[in-house]
């Protein structure tokens, strides 16, 4: 579901960047109007962002025609959260100080969304103690979160912090910041993607799993609050901002890196599709062609769920996560996927039919089964991100 973002621009070099930011949200379905500082107005010209944002773009606090428009109480009642990208020094100052001497800090002062501040600005600036103090001011106010900006070479040639972070960024901010803290003060152990199990330096075995569940459930859960560290195979996602990632290959190492961390977790989620075997011998050479026998020996993996279920699940003697597993099954999905629960010790299952374009590996969207004790929960066809929402919704 689209939300309403208001988007506040003020007037510094990154100001050029808040195109893409609107863009961005406008492409995933949110509902945005712009409001500009007069030093915004130096930068871009409010036309753009009209364009772009498909809305009239406030400017100035007197303005008969978008007050009749929008007025700006309506406009601070109106958005779901607000985004101020880039936030210069000044606005960030205007804010602390509770001004409201334009359009922007006027609607700041009348409204209760969330409000995600994106500072931007030269690394001198940033560094200022002044700066520095009206930030904490802001980080203290209920509502507010502050988005830490990028290091690397500014507009102004100098390197170090201050660089508007990428719209995606931005817009994993504002979800969590729209976010209900299911998850606050829980830490959240996730496995993601494949395993690769190696034949010789050349080779290997593992399977399609793209990794895009076990990422959508560490992004839900850091929105929601968590302290999320997620153990992933090789994959070619992004992970999401603010999650701790530990890179794994083989099954051996998902599993060591999982039973280092386990017990201090709130919940453990395994949702990464590991190797179920081995090649007995790994050659340290790549095997030659006319070496090759046609057999390969294989050895069972360690079964890092049933593993973590022995010790912490139902029937286990140590306290320890809420354990989450996943069943990917092509018939009687919940019956098995109920079986596998109490096989493998897990304390909830997540069940998904395989076969079928939507099911697919890989596929973006995704429709669940949640299984629990005593009921199951149908989760219908979503994008996985909303998917993921979801499971944490009956989990928690
Ligand atoms: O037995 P199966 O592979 O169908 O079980 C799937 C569940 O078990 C998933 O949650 C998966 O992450 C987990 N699993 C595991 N270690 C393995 C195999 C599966 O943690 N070696």
């Amino acid at each position: 579901m689209g939300k309403k973002i208001l988007l506040g621009i003020s007037g510094g070099i990154a100001a050029y960047k808040a195109c893409e930011v609107v863009r961005a949200l406008v492409k995933r379905g949110d509902e945005v109007r712009v409001v500009m500082t007069k030093g915004a107005q130096e930068f871009i010209r409010p036309m753009t962002l009209q364009v772009l944002s498909e809305n009239p773009v406030g400017t100035t606090t007197f303005d008969p025609g978008y007050e009749s428009e929008i007025g700006h109480i309506d406009l601070a009642r109106w958005a779901d959260a607000v985004l101020l990208a880039p936030a210069t020094a000044n606005l960030i100052a205007r804010m602390a100080a509770g001004m409201a001497d334009d359009l922007l800090t006027t609607v700041l002062l009348a409204t209760d969304a969330p409000v995600v501040v994106a500072p931007a600005m030269n690394t001198q600036m940033w560094r200022h103690p002044r700066v520095q103090a009206n930030l904490v001011t802001l980080s203290e106010m209920p509502r507010h979160l502050v988005v830490d900006p990028d290091e690397g070479e500014l507009a102004c040639k100098e390197v170090g912090p201050g660089r508007l972070p990428d719209p995606e960024v931005l817009l994993q901010a504002l979800d969590r910041a729209m976010s209900p803290q299911l998850l606050s003060d829980k830490k959240v152990l996730i496995t993601a993607g494949p395993t690769r199990e190696f034949i010789d330096p050349a080779r290997f075995i593992s399977n399609p799993s793209s990794g895009k569940m076990g990422h959508a459930l560490a992004r839900a859960a850091s929105e929601m609050g968590a302290a999320v560290t997620m153990v992933r195979g090789p994959v070619s996602l992004d992970p999401p901002s603010g999650v701790d990632v530990v890179e794994v290959t083989t099954a051996r190492q998902m599993h060591r890196a999982v039973m280092e961390r386990a017990a201090s977790m709130d919940y453990a989620v395994m949702v990464a599709a590991v190797a179920d075997w081995r090649p007995a011998d790994e050659s340290d050479e790549k095997v030659k062609k006319r070496e090759m026998t046609g057999q390969l020996e294989l050895v069972k993996n360690p079964d890092i769920l049933a593993e973590l279920g022995a010790r912490f699940g139902p029937d286990g003697d140590e306290a320890g996560p809420t354990l989450i597993g996943f069943a990917a099954e092509s018939d009687d999905v919940v019956e098995r996927a109920r079986q596998k629960m109490k096989r493998k010790g897990a304390h909830l299952m997540v069940a998904n039919k395989i076969g079928g374009p939507a099911t697919a590996f890989g596929a973006d969207r995704t429709t669940v089964s949640v299984l629990s004790e005593d009921k199951v929960v149908e989760i219908p066809l979503a994008d996985k991100l909303a998917v993921a929402r979801k499971i944490w919704e009956n989990a928690h």
